[in-house]
């Protein structure tokens, strides 16, 4: 078995690491807000009732950026019912997702929570239910400084000062049947162009990010985009991704662990399709991506219907060493389009497919999946390398042969390198080579890994650091590198002179 092969030279740039990429996502949905970010009386709760515990393991996690309310729930949301005094909030109807929402945590609440975690707002509006009046209004009540009914009432509301939302989602998965006021393309690229336009006449500093295809998968994926883009073109910035990758039933965990090629095909389509409405208009605007639901999601596990309860047990999805794979995998797909892809978040934050969990009144802790995406954010900043791979192939029933190691290297600012790599070979051991070309100075290389036997082996509120990665033994450099990657196994190498 020949080693894989990885050559790196500063000469060869993809595109800086937007911060955006680590962003993440919290949905009125199942325990991710109550009882997840938000517990009045847990012992860790702060003034304002968020968990101390989660806000540590969120910023340990490397969040930039929390889209919000939803998802789903967002098609269904009166935001006005989410301010104000609480205890005149209305309890409504979800019926995105079956359950009670009393509204407790809302607009105010979110932005001062992510205010002091220093992180970002991506927050979505509602063009299932509502439209362009409702859109305007909630950019006028978050940004406008004052002087006009909807930036007083914030004010009255005890927030003086402006929560400066820069970046807005128009809308939910539009294209799905299965969303609340679901439309055709055409249908909703009309409303996201007006609505986005209204919401820029409030505040010109915004950034917009108009529905993509809720899938690759979906029937109408690419004339969807296209469609939506013609009518959008000028007024967004952005479009979205969404995709879930599954085990699947059929135990073909060759292309479950493949998941980063479905996530590559998936970002090159979509440029395609944004560059070729540009070519038409002969614009040199390029729309940015705007990755912002991703993850592992074992649909055969977690319940989706909340039967009118608050706060259910919704999509508590326990992920095992191998989703941490596939998860890394994934991460470094958007790494390597780090030219394109802007925003990145992954679904969703806690409790609900997720990778903090957290028991009522009691601990929170680390999935699996929670350590690749830490460290990814931790190591994966600065300038992405051209990466080329070499590897011998695996053979997989969704892309057929595909290559056994996978990996992608980040150039730090302070002159070091990452490496990001998985080997998603379920037999053999694949060894990874690294020509450093180019790279003189760098002299020490420390390895992080997770693999292991059981590839099944979970985090649990009993067991919470079961899966977790180990740090190996630095060694010297020689102008190359060569690291030995155990079956199925996701690994960090951190290159410093
Ligand atoms: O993240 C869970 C759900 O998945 C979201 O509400 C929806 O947008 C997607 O289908």
């Amino acid at each position: 078995m020949a080693p894989a092969r990885l050559t790196i030279d500063p000469a060869f740039t993809v595109g800086e690491v937007d911060p955006r990429l680590f962003g993440n996502f919290v949905e009125h949905l199942g325990r991710c807000v109550y009882t997840g970010i938000h517990e009045p009386g847990h012992p860790t709760a702060d003034a304002d009732g968020f968990r101390g515990d989660v806000e540590d393991l969120v910023r340990e996690l490397g969040v930039t950026l929390i889209r919000y309310p939803g998802g789903n729930f967002v098609s269904g949301y009166r935001w006005e019912d989410g301010v104000g005094p609480v205890a005149e909030r209305p309890a409504r109807l979800d019926g995105a997702w079956r359950t009670t929402e009393p509204n407790t945590v809302g607009t105010d609440e979110f932005c001062a929570w992510t205010r002091r975690l220093g992180v970002e707002p991506l927050m979505a509006v509602n063009l299932g239910t509502r439209g362009v009046a409702a859109a305007a209004a909630l950019v006028e009540y978050c940004n406008h400084p004052g002087g006009s009914a909807w930036s007083d009432l914030r004010r009255a509301n005890g927030y003086p000062e402006p929560h400066g939302v820069k970046y807005w989602c128009l809308g939910n998965e539009m294209d799905g049947p299965w969303q609340i006021g679901h439309k055709s393309a055409d249908e909703y690229g009309r409303l996201a162009a007006e609505a986005g336009k209204a919401m820029r006449l409030v505040d010109p500093g915004i950034e917009l990010v108009a529905c993509g295809s809720s899938g690759r998968g979906m029937p109408t994926f690419g004339d969807w985009e296209r469609t939506v883009l013609e009518h959008t073109f000028d007024v967004v910035d952005h479009v979205s991704l969404h995709a879930y990758t599954t085990p699947g039933d059929d135990g073909d965990v060759a292309s479950f662990l493949a998941s980063g090629t479905e996530f590559d095909s998936f970002i090159d389509g979509v440029v395609a399709t944004a560059d070729a409405v540009a070519a038409k208009r002969h614009s040199t605007k390029r729309i940015g991506l705007s990755f912002d639901e991703w993850n592992v999601w074992h649909r055969y596990s977690g319940d989706e219907n909340g039967n009118w309860g608050r706060a259910p047990r919704l999509l508590e999805v326990v992920y095992d060493l191998q989703d941490a794979v596939v998860v890394g995998g994934m991460l470094i797909s958007l790494l390597r389009h780090a030219d394109r892809v802007r925003i990145g978040c992954l679904a969703q934050l806690v409790n609900v497919i997720a990778p903090v969990m957290t028991e009522p009144g009691g601990a929170a802790w680390r999935q699996s999946t929670f350590h690749p995406i830490a460290l990814t954010s931790r190591y994966g900043r600065g300038t992405v390398l051209a990466t080329p791979v070499v590897s011998d192939p695996v053979p997989t029933a969704r892309y057929g042969d595909v290559g056994a190691v996978d990996g992608v290297a980040v150039r730090g600012d302070e002159g070091s390198v990452t490496v990001f790599a998985v080997n998603r070979d379920q037999k053999s051991p694949h060894e990874l080579t690294v020509d450093l070309r180019g790279f003189p100075d760098l002299s020490t290389a420390t390895v992080t890994m997770m693999s292991g036997e059981d590839r099944a082996a979970t985090n649990t509120v009993d067991t919470p650091d079961r899966v977790a990665p180990r740090e190996l033994p630095s060694t010297s450099l020689d102008g190359g590198l060569r690291v030995q990657l155990p079956p199925v196994s996701w690994a960090m190498v951190r290159l410093t002179a």
